[in-house]
């Protein structure tokens, strides 16, 4: 197939019938190499059609970890990594008094950062508990701080109509009945345990149903650590009839609403134009863990701004974790990195937040494209090479470029650059940005046009270009 007929049959022409004649008048030469067949648009996860589509429209959330752990700045993990008995880790409880906590800082500082919604681990591997539970005596109120965590977050929550999820790790190294077998972010068998599922999935589901009652409405539900992979359909369904507006993600008994990449680990999709299945990637600004840690190492900004990216510009969700201090406040470090992603991420979330995803109008695999109405947004995903960006087959000249970092105009023509002299196409080109000046972020651009088609061929027009 020739290019005229790749663009005679292509979709967008029908869709867009002013442009046809302009883009078959512009096809190459008859020696031209075969034109590689049009990618497919980017397709959409599917929206839930009920409450919880709320997740659609609120995609870049804020994770806390926040724990024991956090008391002497140890990893959230050190009670098996470090295989400390747990008759010693339980001591630390006596000494949980998060007098600072203010959830109302914790949330100025998401939205700061322009996040939507806030997830919390109630209870992570340790087993230590943020809420009151009935169900064991290890938990936030049974300490010297003496009140609920969650209850606090949830009452903050509700006020300003923030979204609030609940981390639940079903890995437990506290409680007597969960099944260890010593197996991964399992403890070795300790004095005074008798490893029984039936009895921990009681526990667990009384759990479940206190979180889902006594917090007023909850948006989410994050299963963490299923090692033996049990599934019981009954405790998601316990959680949808409770809390019909809550998304739950796939660590937990089924394969729940979304999938769960973490950190730059997951290779799956990575470089796909979207996701098969609904996503919400998580990653932290620790580079080693999740809670608080004393001498911690930390991602640089545009590591994680491009992950960010990298997710939002694919129809995905991201969660960008922090981890409190002992004292209940947020560190410097973290308090930092949100106030530079919220000035970053204002800039250019237009391009993030609610645009389509829209890769496949070009072949340059350094970039991801969105698209809302007329415009559209080319982010630098890859660490820039040049100052400029070739968008090839993209072959239309905007109305008006801007580098929404900057809200600088940007130069853009269609001037044939010599390293395409191949097909003798003039291709879409941003120059003249300024990667040596703006190095540690993500730039991202908006192309505005008058009429914006679903595939673009090549430009019949010489030497156009906006400057
Ligand atoms: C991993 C870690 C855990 C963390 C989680 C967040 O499962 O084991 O510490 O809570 O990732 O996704």
């Amino acid at each position: 197939m020739n290019r005229r007929t790749f663009l005679a049959t292509s979709g967008a022409l029908a869709a867009t019938p002013s442009l046809a004649p302009r883009l078959l008048a512009a096809s190459a030469p008859a020696a031209t190499p075969k034109a590689p067949p049009a990618p497919a648009a980017p397709k959409l996860s599917p929206r839930f059609g009920d409450g919880r589509d709320w997740w659609f429209d609120r995609r870049f959330g804020m994770f806390a970890h926040w724990g024991l752990y956090a008391i002497d700045g140890w990893h959230e993990q050190d009670q098996w990594r470090r295989r400390i008995p747990r008759a010693d880790y339980v001591k630390l409880a006596q000494r949980w008094n998060p007098v600072k906590f203010n959830p109302d800082a914790w949330l100025d500082a998401a939205e700061g950062a322009g996040m939507k919604y806030i997830c919390l681990t109630t209870k992570h591997h340790d087993g230590f508990c943020l809420f009151e539970s009935k169900h064991t005596r290890y938990h936030s109120v049974n300490t010297p701080y003496g009140k609920d965590v969650v209850r606090q977050l949830a009452d903050a929550c509700h006020r300003r109509a923030f979204p609030l999820c609940l981390y639940y790790s079903i890995a437990d190294w506290h409680h007597p009945n969960y099944p260890n077998q010593g197996r991964h972010h399992e403890l070795p068998p300790q004095a005074g345990d008798d490893p029984s599922l039936p009895k921990y999935l009681e526990f667990l589901k009384a759990q479940v149903r206190e979180l889902c009652t006594n917090y007023g409405e909850i948006h989410g539900f994050w299963w963490d650590m299923n090692v033996d992979k049990h599934v019981d359909r009954s405790i998601n369904a316990t959680i949808r009839q409770l809390q019909p507006k809550a998304v739950i993600n796939d660590r937990g008994f089924d394969e729940g609403d979304f999938g769960t990449p973490e950190r730059d680990f997951t290779k799956e999709g990575a470089l796909s134009p979207s996701f098969e299945k609904r996503t919400e990637a998580c990653q932290s600004i620790g580079m080693e863990s999740w809670g608080w840690r004393n001498d911690e190492d930390y991602y640089a900004d545009r590591h994680i701004f491009r992950s960010i990216a990298r997710y939002l510009a694919r129809d995905a969700n991201y969660l960008l974790n922090v981890g409190p201090k002992p004292d209940g406040t947020l560190p410097a470090e973290a308090l930092g990195f949100l106030r530079r992603t919220g000035a970053w991420y204002h800039r250019v979330k237009e391009a993030l937040d609610g645009a389509r995803p829209c890769s496949h109008l070009t072949a340059n695999r350094d970039v991801l494209l969105t698209r809302r109405g007329n415009s559209l947004y080319v982010i630098l995903q890859a660490e820039p090479k040049g100052d400029a960006v070739k968008l090839k087959p993209l072959a239309q000249l905007p109305r008006r470029a801007t580098l929404l970092n900057t809200g600088a105009p940007l130069p853009c023509s269609l001037d044939p650059v010599p390293s395409e002299h191949g097909d003798q196409g003039r291709y879409l080109r941003l120059t003249k940005l300024p990667v040596n000046e703006q190095a540690n972020t993500v730039l991202v651009a908006k192309l505005e046009f008058d009429q914006l088609p679903e595939v673009l061929g090549p430009a019949k027009e010489s030497g156009a270009s906006i400057r």
